[in-house]
């Protein structure tokens, strides 16, 4: 049977980093939100380019939009108007159907909580990915063995979420949402609910794994520091996207 899918941009191969053309473009993004106040508009029109391969933080004051950002370009939302592009993909456009396949492919998501299913192995956890699409589970088992191993927790793949330290929850959470092998990694304050030696660490593995695995990443952090180690920063303000790196490396 011909697949609902033969004709979705989403089966398209991304040529973003072939063509030159950026992974992530954002033109006139707007969103507003309906409130018992009336209309808040929290974006006024978001135009962003982000190249594969980057590594940018997103800076701004709680409420400023940086998480309905993130949702924006994982397909968990939609804009009110505006264009979002992940490589060929127009995001915007994708139906509740394609927004789930183009989740499971394209993004890998890392939240301030790890969101680990709690009676499920730390395995089982990282496999979920690849069986929602369809993997054969032993094969699913064995790829989260790896990914396990490769955030240095090959002797945790039997413990359940209850039993592993915060920083071991967010790697587990770090290897489930790259199992998929995505293109884009978005991260939203992945280090918020850590002390300051296990975020630099998670920051450590996620700057690791963004440089081998080749991705796009966009990392939330309400950490200055940890913001001034990625090569660029834009900082949501009165719903606009501006560039900030110069001025955290003068701060
Ligand atoms: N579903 C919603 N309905 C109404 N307002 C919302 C909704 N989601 C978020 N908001 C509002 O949008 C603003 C931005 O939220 P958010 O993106 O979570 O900010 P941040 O992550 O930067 O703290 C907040 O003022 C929040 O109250
Ligand atoms: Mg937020």
């Amino acid at each position: 049977m011909r697949s609902a899918w033969a004709s979705s941009t989403v089966d398209r191969p991304l040529e973003a980093k072939a063509s030159g053309e950026p992974m992530v473009r954002l033109r006139g993004v707007k969103k507003s939100y309906q409130t018992a106040r009336g209309e808040l508009q929290l974006f006024d029109g978001l135009d962003m380019e982000i190249g594969a391969g980057e590594l940018v933080a997103v800076v701004g004051q709680s409420g400023s939009g940086k998480s309905t950002l993130l949702h924006l370009l994982g397909a968990l939302d939609r804009p009110s108007s505006g264009e979002i592009y992940c490589a060929s993909t127009s995001v915007a456009a994708l139906n509740a159907k394609e927004a789930a396949r183009f989740r499971n492919e394209r993004i890998g998501y890392v939240w301030q909580f790890h969101y680990l299913l709690p009676e499920f192995t730390a395995q089982e956890n990282v496999a979920m990915p690849l069986m929602a699409r369809g993997t054969d589970r032993a094969v699913a088992m064995t790829e989260a063995d790896r990914w396990l191993s490769r955030v240095g927790l090959e002797m945790r793949a039997t413990h359940r979420p209850g039993e592993l330290s915060g920083g071991e929850q967010q790697r587990v959470a770090l290897a489930r949402a790259l199992v998929t092998k995505p293109r884009l990694l978005l991260a939203d304050e992945p280090t918020g609910d850590l002390d300051a030696t296990t975020a630099e660490m998670v920051f450590g593995w996620i700057e690791e794994l963004h440089r081998e695995q080749g991705l796009t990443s966009l990392l939330v952090t309400h950490n200055l520091e940890l913001a001034g180690r990625c090569a660029r920063v834009l900082r949501l303000e009165r719903g606009r996207l501006v560039e900030a790196s110069q001025e955290l490396r003068h701060s």
